[in-house]
């Protein structure tokens, strides 16, 4: 469904992703993680178009989407949330989710709008609030209101950027069977997350980004231990922890210089 072919962006001559190739299926729920500056937010952007590449191609559903403007991608089913919620402060909850709606679908009348809002605020558990300014709402309801945004679009491919950081845990199990359901319901799903137990609970797969390169990839329990993961990002201690939740009866592989995965 998805392709991202020797793709980089640079910043002022640095680079934030390096030469990535990553590809995902239809119908999939891919991880991405990786320490701080990884690239994740990055890669978000170069796909839904709102950072255009430095080279590399991104293609999707087969069609070349790397010059593509952020609205035609959103057109072809792509939609994304904001690591730093981004709603339109002075207007309301539903005035929000609508323009995500009218943003993403070429033609639909403003009624029409309105409808698609509701249902999808009603969906992520902000229906009561549908008539608060956005800047009224606390982190938890931003959250809920960046993936009501996204959700509006009716998308194929949701893109998540750390839609979790912040919540509470009860807030977080909620946020979790949400996007199970949205899965569950058909959209294939890139989610970014730093909860290990969310992102381990939740992917088919996951991708290890770590400065602007993929280090690893494959089933979660692989990528837990995974030496160069264990090293870039999760260390010892915690990969340990989360292979014992995940009940993996495999012992960690000891540095087996597993080339295949990088
Ligand atoms: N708009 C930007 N301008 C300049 N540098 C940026 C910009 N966005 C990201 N970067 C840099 O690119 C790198 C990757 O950042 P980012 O994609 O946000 O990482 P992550 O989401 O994995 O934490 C970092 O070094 C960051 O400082
Ligand atoms: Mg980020």
């Amino acid at each position: 469904m998805l392709e991202l072919r020797g793709v980089s962006k640079f910043f002022d001559g640095l680079p934030a992703v390096k030469q990535l190739d990553f590809a995902v299926r239809h119908g999939e729920i891919v991880g991405i993680i990786g320490p701080n500056g990884a690239g994740k937010t990055t890669m978000i952007g170069l796909i839904s178009g709102s950072l255009p590449l430095s080279s590399g191609q991104i293609r999707y559903r087969g069609l070349d989407i790397s010059r593509l403007p952020p609205h035609r991608r959103a057109y072809l089913g792509i939609a994304r949330t904001f690591q730093v919620t981004q709603p339109f402060k002075g207007l309301s909850v539903r005035e929000n989710v609508m323009i995500g709606a009218l943003f993403g679908r070429r033609g639909l009348k403003q009624a029409a709008a309105r409808e698609a809002a509701d249902a999808v605020l009603e969906r992520v558990g902000l229906a009561a609030k549908a008539h608060f300014r956005a800047d009224q709402l606390t982190v938890a309801d931003r959250k809920r209101l960046e993936l009501a945004r996204a959700l509006a679009l009716e998308p194929e491919l949701l893109l998540l950027d750390e839609v979790m950081a912040g919540l509470t845990p009860t807030e977080m199990e909620q946020a979790i069977a949400l996007i199970r359901a949205i899965h569950a319901s058909g959209v294939t799903v890139l989610v970014i997350e730093h909860v290990m137990q969310a992102i381990m609970g939740l992917s088919q797969r996951i991708m290890v980004l770590h400065q602007g390169t993929k280090i690893a990839e494959g089933p979660p329990e692989q990528v837990l231990a995974d030496q160069r993961v264990i090293e870039a990002y999760l260390g010892e201690r915690y990969a340990r922890e989360q292979q014992s939740r995940l009940g993996a009866a495999r012992p960690v592989p000891q540095k087996e210089g597993k080339e295949e995965q990088g």
